[in-house]
């Protein structure tokens, strides 16, 4: 994936556990220290980061790729690619409806793009469906956390649910049901 990807994992780290975690989780992956936005990197080094760092800060992958995700949505896409995500759609269920137009257009910047693909179908009771099509596997827990910080950053938060039974190598089906919020 590209840089950008590996990037924000490396901040992510350093922000949750500091920078000699993050020097260990490279050194035990065997990649660099840092990584170029704009550069192709194969999967394999995303993979071997997130292993990595699994044994490094000694908790389940899955766990990982998830706060990973909902960092991207409220940190990440909002402080770096603010107004690419501004131009996306302005709550939940306007950013997933255009998602997989927003990556196509960052194809003329990141011409080796392989973006996922999302489709999104609202329930009258406010529920949503998001199915999700990727060539990767097993990043289901990225997008759980991607879904719920999309939530948290637009102040309407879900709880995300995978529906196990529906989901296959390279698809998930995932529903939105709006929080509830204990008052104040
Ligand atoms: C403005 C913010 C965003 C930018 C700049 C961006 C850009 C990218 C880039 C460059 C990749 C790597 C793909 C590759 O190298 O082949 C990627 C992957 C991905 N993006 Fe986005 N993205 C953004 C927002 C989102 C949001 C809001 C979601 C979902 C809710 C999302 C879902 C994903 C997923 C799941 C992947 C992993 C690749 C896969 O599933 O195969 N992205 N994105």
């Amino acid at each position: 994936m590209y840089g950008l990807i590996n990037e924000a994992m490396r901040r992510h780290v350093v922000e949750t556990a500091g920078p000699a975690a993050w020097s260990a989780v490279a050194s035990r992956a065997g990649s660099s220290q840092s990584f170029a936005a704009l550069h192709y990197y194969d999967d394999d080094v995303t993979y071997a980061l997130v292993g990595a760092a699994s044994e490094v800060l000694d908790r389940p992958a899955d766990e990982l790729l998830r706060g990973f995700g909902r960092y991207w949505s409220t940190t990440v896409g909002p402080e770096s690619y603010g107004d690419i995500l501004g131009a996306t759609g302005t709550d939940v269920v306007s950013v997933l409806h255009n998602l997989d137009e927003m990556h196509a257009r960052l194809q003329s910047l990141y011409p080796d793009l392989r973006p996922p693909s999302f489709d999104v179908v609202a329930g009258d009771d406010g529920t949503l469906d998001v199915h999700y099509r990727s060539e990767r596997e097993g990043l289901a827990p990225f997008v759980v956390g991607l879904l719920e910080g999309l939530g948290e950053l637009y102040g309407t938060p879900v709880t995300v649910s995978r529906d196990e039974a529906a989901s296959g190598p390279h698809y998930e089906h995932f529903r939105l049901v709006p929080a509830v919020v204990e008052p104040a």
